[in-house]
């Protein structure tokens, strides 16, 4: 059994609604910790699950790509338990489409504008204003941890994606420019890639890719949201105390394997 030092402490779980972010926000709440649950989406029941599982809750309604609903949900945070000890960045979103789309000598179509930049505003940008945001209350606060969620096509690339790889990519950039310049205030600071892991997301893909996926994975099935959850609440814990600008995959090899 490891020692995560996490009980009583506060996380912030942003996407907390559905798929890994609830999960995450209930793995939290397992280790004893006050969780503030983001999410563009109401959740009826989410509050009463943390508590259940032995967390407080904060739930609350925040746009990750509007500075003001952050700004407002930070306040109250603050308000409520002061300092913030981890802030989990997993709020996404996919828009799946090919660069160029030609067939038998003819132009079908281009990724237009607005599905480039509202991948790139949730996946990228809300990880930026999420961590200005929270980044001054945990220096306040003496440190903290702040996690972002990556991809394995953020590592390796993949076709319809370049929107949302991106996005992904970006965020291993910022997560090793904010590991240099927060370590200081003994703020680490990481990144997770998912492999492919069954949630709504997830089932939005062609049935195809996702059995190619599965048969290039060396472990032979796909994640569980818990698989993630377990990472973050790992690597928000004092056992991960000397690991920071780092890219930890977390999907079942197959990067390896493909
Ligand atoms: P999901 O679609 O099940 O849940 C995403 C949550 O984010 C939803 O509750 C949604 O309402 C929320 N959200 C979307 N836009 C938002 C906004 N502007 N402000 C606040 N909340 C917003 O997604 P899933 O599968 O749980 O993925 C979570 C994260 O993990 C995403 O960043 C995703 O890119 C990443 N990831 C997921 C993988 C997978 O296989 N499911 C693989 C690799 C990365």
């Amino acid at each position: 059994m490891i020692e995560t030092g996490l009980s009583g402490r506060v996380a912030i779980v942003t996407g907390a609604a559905a798929g890994i972010g609830r999960a995450t926000a209930l793995r939290f709440a397992r280790e004893g910790c006050k969780v503030a649950a983001w999410d563009v989406n109401d959740d009826a029941t989410l509050a009463g699950e943390i508590e259940q599982a032995g967390g407080e809750a904060l739930v609350q309604r925040v746009d990750v790509t509007s500075a003001e609903s952050i700004a407002a949900a930070v306040s109250a945070v603050k308000e409520r338990w002061g300092a913030v000890w981890a802030l989990v960045n997993n709020a996404g979103v996919l828009r799946d489409q090919q660069l160029v789309k030609w067939k038998d000598g003819e132009l079908l179509g281009t990724m237009p504008d607005d599905v480039f930049d509202s991948v790139i505003n949730v996946n990228l940008r809300g990880v930026f204003l999420c961590t200005r945001a929270v980044a001054p209350l945990m220096i306040g606060g003496g440190g903290g941890v702040i996690l972002n969620a990556s991809s394995v096509v953020g590592l390796y690339g993949n076709f319809g994606q370049t929107n949302y790889v991106a996005s992904k990519a970006g965020v291993i950039g910022m997560t090793k420019v904010w590991a240099r310049e927060l370590g200081r205030y003994k703020i680490r600071v990481n990144a997770v890639a998912p492999g492919f892991i069954a949630t709504d997301m997830v089932k939005l893909m062609p049935e195809k890719a996702l059995d190619m996926m599965k048969a290039r994975t060396p472990i032979g099935r796909m994640g569980a949201p818990e698989d993630i959850a377990n990472a973050y609440v790992w690597l928000a814990s004092d056992a991960a105390s000397f690991v920071t600008g780092t890219v930890l995959s977390v999907d079942g090899g197959i990067v390896t394997g493909t």
